[in-house]
């Protein structure tokens, strides 16, 4: 299909759109600007957090958006979808081809409405479901927790080990008592890579399908720097604005020789759960796909582990405990506990040096979830950054003696470290970010 110059149709609707809104509400506007300036000032070391594209944000802004049209393409319940349906063939087929699933439904608002559609759609009333524990590394949405599903799904939940890998007994004798319906794998703080043939032997034994979700990986596994799920797992979920570079959105996927298929995850999504999807996301997820299958995306994801093993071994080199005893992923996870200083101080101190992490549960924790015992850190945007190895060595040594003397009660305000931390944060944010990646 060759293409018309933007400026002729949609980018003119942008510059009037953007001059109607800086005259109509400058508050938002300058809210906008601030936004983007803390973009360039700090470092955002939040594991589930990634750099959008702009070329994605450039997409969501093209006018797909305002369509209504419930359905998959060809069949919609709404006219004046011919574009979208193309939109939507488009992304389905890139979804497919990057993660090689033989299905993608790329309709999910959300990781957490992707994971409900599953729940909702594969499960009858009361078949049970086994997850990761939260504090272990789990997710809400897999019906842990506080979530709401927890009030209609029975669910149990098998934990890690010191290694951060799961307790294989523990495993197999959860499924063989607990019969679950939907075994799923994956979660939100686990530094460890996953090891989907030990899933799948432990979903084979109740004969229960199994899930990954892979929300935090899934940048890794679309460059092979993790292992991928499709010839494993049932259906794998994802969100694709953490590690994507996509846009805020969910995404399905079928496992090769599933007998989930794309007609089930579909029907799962729409009627199942949503409505209208949001096709300025779909169309950028469209982007981001394409960018995820070239290489700048692929020798992005090889630097995030190496850069988080360097974090690790830093953090480790000043006495800071673990979990999982490293990384083998972009995500790392500091054990406080018995620490002077919480997760959430820590946390706090960090960013007033320019650089962002999150508290975060670690296994056990005797701290609740507002405070923690833990930080998570992730290199998902450090991976993007035009820095250099002996940059960021040095980062993760003033950062590791930073995290070690709060830990051991310093004082934020009191600490050298913390100032030369700040200043070789800001210079490292200011770099921006490296050839072929526009942020
Ligand atoms: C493992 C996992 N799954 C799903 C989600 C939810 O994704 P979303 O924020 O897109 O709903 C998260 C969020 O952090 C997550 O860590």
């Amino acid at each position: 299909m060759t293409a018309a110059p933007l400026e002729a149709g949609p980018a003119a609707a942008w510059q009037e759109g953007f001059a109607a809104l800086a005259a109509a509400d400058p508050t938002l506007v300058e809210l906008a600007r601030r936004q983007h300036t803390a973009r360039r000032t700090r470092l955002n070391l939040v594991a589930a957090a990634g750099p959008t594209l702009s070329e994605v944000v450039a997409a969501q802004a093209l006018g797909f958006g305002s369509v209504t049209a419930e359905g998959y393409p060809g069949r919609r319940y709404h006219p004046g979808a011919e574009q979208v349906d193309e939109v939507e063939r488009l992304a389905v087929r890139r979804a497919e081809d990057l993660f090689g699933a033989q299905g993608a439904n790329v309709q999910p608002l959300s990781g957490s409405a992707a994971n409900l559609a599953v729940l909702s759609g594969l499960l009858k009333p009361g078949e049970p479901v086994l997850s990761l524990e939260l504090s272990h590394g789990g997710h809400l949405s897999h019906v842990s927790g506080r979530a709401n599903l927890s009030r209609w799904v029975e669910s149990a939940h098998y934990h890690l080990t010191a290694a951060g890998e799961p307790d294989e007994d523990e495993l197999l004798s959860l499924v063989r008592e607990v019969r679950p319906r939907l075994l799923i794998c994956g979660g939100s703080a686990c530094p460890r890579k996953i090891d989907f043939a030990v899933f799948r032997r432990a979903a084979d034994e109740a004969g229960a399908l199994l899930m990954a979700d892979i929300s935090h990986i899934s940048g890794l596994v679309a460059a092979g720097a993790h292992a991928s799920p499709m010839p494993y797992c049932d259906v794998v979920s994802t969100s694709t604005y953490k590690q994507l570079c996509g846009p805020r959105g969910g995404l399905l996927l079928c496992g090769r020789r599933s007998p989930v298929t794309r007609a089930m995850l579909d029907r799962a999504v729409f009627p199942g759960l949503q409505g209208t999807p949001d096709f300025g996301a779909i169309a950028a997820k469209a982007v981001a796909l394409r960018f995820a299958a070239g290489p700048v995306f692929a020798e992005a994801m090889h630097r995030a582990t190496r850069y988080a093993g360097v974090l690790a071994d830093a953090l480790a080199a000043s006495g800071v405990a673990l979990v999982g005893g490293g990384t083998d992923t972009h995500l790392i996870l500091a054990d406080l506990r018995g620490a002077a200083a919480t997760g959430a101080q820590v946390e706090d101190a960090l960013r007033a040096c320019g650089v962002l992490v999150n508290k975060n549960l670690v296994p056990d924790d005797p701290r609740q979830a507002g405070e923690t015992s833990g930080i998570r850190l992730g290199t998902n945007e450090l991976a993007f950054r035009a820095v250099t190895d002996d940059q960021v060595a040095a980062f993760a040594a003033e950062l590791a003696e930073v995290v070690a003397r709060l830990r051991d009660g310093e004082s934020p305000r009191e600490c050298q470290a913390a100032r030369r931390l700040t200043a070789t944060a800001e210079g490292l944010a200011a770099e921006g970010f490296v050839a072929g990646f526009s942020g």
